[in-house]
This record gives structure tokens, sequence and C-alpha cells, in this order.
């Protein structure tokens, strides 16, 4: 028998307990950030381009950003480790197929996905914890598919843990999580910075990757 490591039952535990709260916040995020918005449109027109299948969200919490997804004209689909979330994200959205798991173990095929996104979701896996995470992207990915990343960007500092509202997350140098990607044989495409809004503490990192 497997056991999870206690952070992914602690993750899971805290987004339960805040799952309507959360899902409350992230309705109408988007239509307040054009930049994370220009990001995501650019890798559907990949994903779309490479014509390489369904696209998983991985960490979709409420549901909202795979329902973005689909309104991109993609095949999307959420996977997220917090039944409460899960929950919510059916219930908004019944048409979505959404599954309780957790990313770093997907119930997938090999090689069956054109996109993986990971929207603020790989924050709260210890920094040690994260390189089989880009394996396990590059597994269900099939060549020539797509890698998306949202995170907290550490602004200079190295790695750095902080407390994130819901549970400890972590802020990266933007160039370490390319370079763990590149590990696990991503290509770079692209990658943007924004600074944070008037509410939000730190800058935003997003990267934009091809499995080979
Ligand atoms: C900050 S929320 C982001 C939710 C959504 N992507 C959004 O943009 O609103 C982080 C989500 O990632 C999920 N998560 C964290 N670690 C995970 C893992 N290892 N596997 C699956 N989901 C995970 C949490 O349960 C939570 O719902």
């Amino acid at each position: 028998m497997t056991t999870s490591p206690s952070y992914l039952s602690a993750t899971a535990e805290a987004y339960d307990a805040v799952a309507v709260r959360y899902a409350d916040f992230a309705r109408g995020y988007l239509a307040q950030v054009p930049l994370d918005r220009a990001i995501l449109a650019a890798f559907a027109e990949f994903v779309r381009a490479a014509g390489a299948g369904a696209v998983a969200e991985l960490g979709c919490g409420p549901g909202q950003m795979t329902a973005h997804l689909r309104d991109l004209e993609l095949d999307a689909f959420g996977v997220d480790l917090s039944p409460a979330m899960i929950d919510l994200a059916r219930q908004a959205y019944p048409d979505l197929r959404f599954e309780v798991g957790s990313m770093d173990a997907l119930d997938l095929a090999d090689g069956t996905l054109g996109g993986v996104v990971s929207w603020y979701s790989v924050i709260h896996t210890p920094p040690e914890e994260l390189p089989p995470y880009f394996a396990e992207f590059r597994r269900v990915l099939a060549p020539g598919g797509h890698l998306l990343l949202a995170f907290f960007e550490s602004e200079g500092d190295p790695v750095t843990a902080f407390d994130h509202a819901v549970a400890t997350a972590y802020r990266w140098p933007i160039d370490d999580l390319a370079g763990l990607a590149y590990e696990a044989e991503f290509v770079e495409i692209g990658r943007m910075l924004r600074e944070p809004r008037e509410e939000e503490r730190f800058r935003r990192g997003h990267l934009l990757l091809r499995r080979q």
C-alpha cells in the first residue's frame, strides 16, 4: 500500500475547509487580469494548433479556470486533491468532468494529453518534493503537448515559504522553476511576469513550455 505524504492530506483538508469562500473569491477574478488571460489564450492557441488532445487543469479548485479553458475551445477537465472543491466544481459546471486526485500520481495513461495547466497549484508542494511532479506532467502529455504554470515569483530571493491564506506556500525564482521543467525534458516557449495588483502581495510568474 502507498501512503500519501502528510503535506497532501494537510493541503486537501485546508482547501476543503475554505472551498465555498475560495469559490466566491475566484469567481470573476479572471475578468480583472488581462495579462493572465493573455497567456491562457496563447497556451490555448498552441494546444489547438498542435491538435494533440485533452487538457487537464491540475489543482482546479472550484473549476472556474477549467471552464475558462473550455471557453477557449479546449477539451478541458479538472483534477484536485480537495473533495469539497471537486463537489463545487461539479455543481457549477455539470457539463465538465472533474475528478479527485493528486497531480503527482494521475490516473491517466501515458502520452494522452494535449495540455496540462497548473494554475497556482504547485505552490503548496515542498520544493524537494516537486521534481516528480514535472516527471508526471511529462508522462501524461503527448509529445508536443504543452504545459502552463502560474505561481508566486520570489523577486530575487531563493525559493521561500510564506503564509499563504490557506496553507503554507512557496515563492519560486522563475529560473529555478523553469530549471525543474528543463530537467524533465520540457523546452520553454515563453514566460510572463506581472507585478502584483494593489490588493496582491507578490509578483506573479508564468511559464509556457512544450514537452519534447
Ligand atoms: C490556490 S488554489 C488554485 C485553484 C485554481 N487552479 C484557481 O486558479 O483558482 C490551489 C489548488 O490546488 C490544489 N492542489 C494542491 N496540491 C495539489 C496536488 N498535489 N494535486 C491536486 N491538487 C492540488 C488545492 O487543493 C487547491 O484547490
